[in-house]
């Protein structure tokens, strides 16, 4: 993938003008809803305030979760999340295009800022699809006539054609804010390095992990893929290792047992993975236990200490290693020790260590090493990835249609 040169908010007057801003404020949530890790948040703050210091009225938008989700919840606790970080009063307002958010949208004046509710709220916006189609969505249509430009600033999402990634460049003139600057630099940087890379694939996000790694296959790309968490699970079982019966029914409650097949698939196109072979587990009578992974009884929640000392050798073998999604379930304290150990182990080797996802990225200031250097810390997880993989990203290409259509000189 070549990173195309975009305009930014720099690039465009925004002094009276109302200007509609896509960021990505999905977080880590806890069962009562609270936010456990604001990184997201504070990442839009440059982006935010240079708006409202240039006297622009700002509306914000984001998803939060997947429907059916724990964490798919309202955003009034981002709000004040929100205004807590940029020191400004922050507007919330419980609706995304119906009255109560296109009143809010219309009574806002310049130099305030106002949130509107988690848009996947909006069925539609679950549909994904070319720009020109998604600009025809009643999200979009109902929207976008309030306002001058879009700012699309949510990297994490650039992977998702979805209206609000898509849509709206169609129809407003549109540019990228500070957080797409920085990651699309990064990604520029890691794009042109050829030497070995290491991908950490852990984390809940099976079916976007199996992609990635099919997408590293068919496109080549030199690389080693460690998976941990619920990816290592299915690729161990897709690999013929065997599980206890609570594991494979594990398995079938979260939906995954059809992935085993696409798994399947994608290992049979030859590209080495590693699997666990150990595992820290919860067993029935509550108690935790490392077994290795074939014979476990309990259910297994992190990586075995067997497991994470072999990944550890891989990783510092590696040039660059890119870490996404962690290896346990590290909302228990118990098990967070696979994912701190495969993050020292990076953090000591001598590769250049790009960690990608909010859950991995809030647990660093755990791990007995710091590093300043040799480091990006994306607010990105599978929309990186399919990047460093080879994947064009939908968002960008929204973008360049935007820049023809109203720009009518594409930046070089
Ligand atoms: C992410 O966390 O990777 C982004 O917010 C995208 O979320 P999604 O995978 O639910 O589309």
């Amino acid at each position: 993938m070549l990173v195309p040169k975009l305009y930014t908010l720099d690039d465009i007057d925004v002094g009276n003008k109302k200007v509609l801003v896509r960021v990505d404020f999905n977080v880590p949530i806890d069962v009562n809803g609270n936010i456990l890790d604001d990184f997201r948040i504070r990442a839009h703050s440059q982006t935010l305030l240079s708006l409202l210091n240039r006297g622009a009225a700002v509306v914000v938008l984001s998803h939060q979760g997947r429907p059916g989700d724990s964490d798919f919840v309202t955003l009034e606790n981002h709000a004040k999340k929100l205004e807590e970080v940029l020191g400004v009063e922050v507007r919330f307002v419980n609706d995304v295009m119906g009255p109560a958010a296109c009143e809010a949208i219309q009574s806002l004046r310049h130099g305030e800022i106002l949130l509107l509710d988690n848009v996947r709220l909006v069925s539609e916006e679950l549909i994904e699809g070319e720009p020109e189609r998604l600009a025809k969505t009643y999200l979009v249509r109902r929207l976008a006539p309030h306002f001058n430009y879009f700012v699309f600033d949510a990297f994490a999402t650039a992977h998702r054609a979805q209206p609000s990634i898509v849509g709206f460049p169609a129809v407003l003139p549109s540019v990228i804010g500070y957080v797409m600057k920085r990651e699309l630099e990064a990604l520029d940087r890691l794009l042109s390095k050829g030497s070995l890379k290491v991908f950490v694939l852990g984390g809940a996000k099976v079916k976007d992990m199996i992609k990635v790694v099919e997408l590293l296959a068919k496109k080549g790309i030199e690389c080693k893929v460690i998976t941990a968490g619920l990816v290592g699970l299915v690729f161990h079982v897709a690999k013929g290792g065997k599980v206890s019966n609570s594991i494979s029914k594990l398995l079938e409650e979260r939906g995954l047992a059809p992935l085993i097949a696409e798994a399947k698939k994608v290992l049979s196109l030859g590209i080495p993975i590693e699997t666990p072979y150990d595992a820290k587990v919860l067993k029935a009578d509550g108690s935790i236990a490392e077994e290795p992974l074939s014979s476990a009884t309990g259910i297994p929640l992190d990586i075995g200490s067997y497991t994470a000392s072999v990944f550890s050798e891989i990783i510092r073998s590696a040039s660059v290693v890119v870490m996404k999604g962690t290896a346990g379930r590290v909302e228990d304290p118990r098990f967070r020790s696979g994912t701190i150990a495969l993050l020292e182990a990076a953090l000591k080797s001598s590769a250049y260590v790009v960690i990608g996802g909010g859950h991995i990225s809030s647990m660093l200031s755990e791990v007995g090493v710091v590093r300043e250097k040799g480091i990006h810390i994306s607010t990105a997880g599978g929309a990186l990835l399919m990047a460093l993989a080879g994947e064009e990203l939908p968002a960008l290409k929204a973008l360049e249609l935007s820049y023809k259509r109203f720009f009518k000189v594409v930046p070089s």
